[in-house]
């Protein structure tokens, strides 16, 4: 695995009575990773906490190996960060404040980066109007320009897609993907939008009511909840389809553009099987896969019996 980034340990913040967090266990490695939770489980509050600006009740967080509490200037100036709920100086152009916000952190060449930075977001056209006179879209737009200003080790994103159109919410995923593959910036990203993660994450963090409900890499948290289905392609599905539903290894089968779909209990003795029928019954073998389960599955059977 890659070096860990965001490293929580029994992480507790309560809000009065409310627990938000109740003992997260949270690791991000570099990379993209995914943050994903119903409303109110917790990732505002942890993002909150790894800026320095929640304190926590009890455990620890770092990011970069640095206490987020103790060390939380040096943190914040090696990150950029989008929060969920911005405040901007409306009255000014989205290129003045974020030249104004070039200039805090630093940046060499204010206006090019500035301006690259519009460019690539979607914002050229719209950089001169006042703050004010942005849609919520345009928003999330600027907010993400501005978590990229200086080239950051880290960008945590807070819903950086939400109320963004399909296509202006591939763009900013290629944004994400180039930042990444350009700068090594690393990516902390809270979303609902698991289709949006799916494109770009290679690290999945699912919380639910304060707690990991699961982490880890997106290719192994895939196998891990993938449902045990197979795939095969042969050449009489119908003869196939017969065969395959005496078999005790096999829980269901149906059959979906010429394609057969078998979910099965015992992959192993599945497998010693098919070869058999297929011979058996002289039929040809096109195709034979097992497939993967997607985000919206892990999601599903992590935090999903409790949604009822
Ligand atoms: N400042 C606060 N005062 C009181 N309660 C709070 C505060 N901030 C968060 N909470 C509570 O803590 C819990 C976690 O909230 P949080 O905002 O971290 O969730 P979230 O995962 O970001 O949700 P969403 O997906 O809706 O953005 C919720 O029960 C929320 O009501
Ligand atoms: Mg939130």
């Amino acid at each position: 695995m890659n070096t860990i980034i965001v490293n929580t340990t029994n992480l507790v913040k309560s809000f009065g009575k409310v627990v938000a967090l109740n003992g997260l266990n949270m690791q991000a490695p570099k990379g993209i990773s995914g943050f994903v939770g119903k409303n109110g489980s917790g990732k505002t509050t942890t993002i909150g906490i790894l800026l320095g600006l929640i304190k926590p009740n009890g455990g620890n967080a770092t990011v970069f190996g640095l206490d987020c509490w103790q060390d939380s200037f040096e943190i914040r100036r090696r990150l950029g960060v989008m929060h969920e709920i911005n405040a901007y100086p409306g009255s000014f152009s989205g290129r003045r404040f974020l030249e104004h916000v070039a200039k805090l952190y630093g940046v060499s060449q204010v206006n090019q980066t500035v301006d690259a930075l519009l460019k690539d977001v979607g914002l050229a056209e719209a950089k001169d109007k006042p703050i004010k006179a942005y849609s919520a879209g345009m928003l999330k737009r600027l907010g993400l320009a501005q978590a990229l200003i200086g080239n950051p080790e880290l960008a945590i994103l807070d819903e950086p897609t939400a109320n963004i159109d399909p296509l202006g919410r591939l763009t900013l995923l290629d944004k994400i993907k180039e930042m990444h593959n350009n700068h090594d910036t690393s990516f902390l990203i809270a979303t609902h939008i698991l289709s949006d993660l799916e494109k770009i994450c290679n690290w999945l963090i699912i919380i639910d009511s304060g707690k990991i409900a699961d982490q880890g890499n997106i290719h192994n948290l895939t196998e891990k909840y993938s449902a045990s289905i197979y795939k095969v392609e042969v050449s009489n599905p119908q003869l196939f389809v017969a065969a395959v539903q005496k078999l005790g290894a096999v829980d269901r089968v149906w059959e979906e553009n010429d394609k057969v779909f078998c979910k099965v209990n015992n992959p192993e003795v599945f497998c010693e099987q098919i070869p058999k029928i297929v011979i058996e019954l002289k039929l040809q073998l096109k195709s034979f896969q097992q497939t993967l389960g997607t985000l919206e599955e892990i999601y599903t059977q992590t935090v999903g019996e409790k949604r009822r």
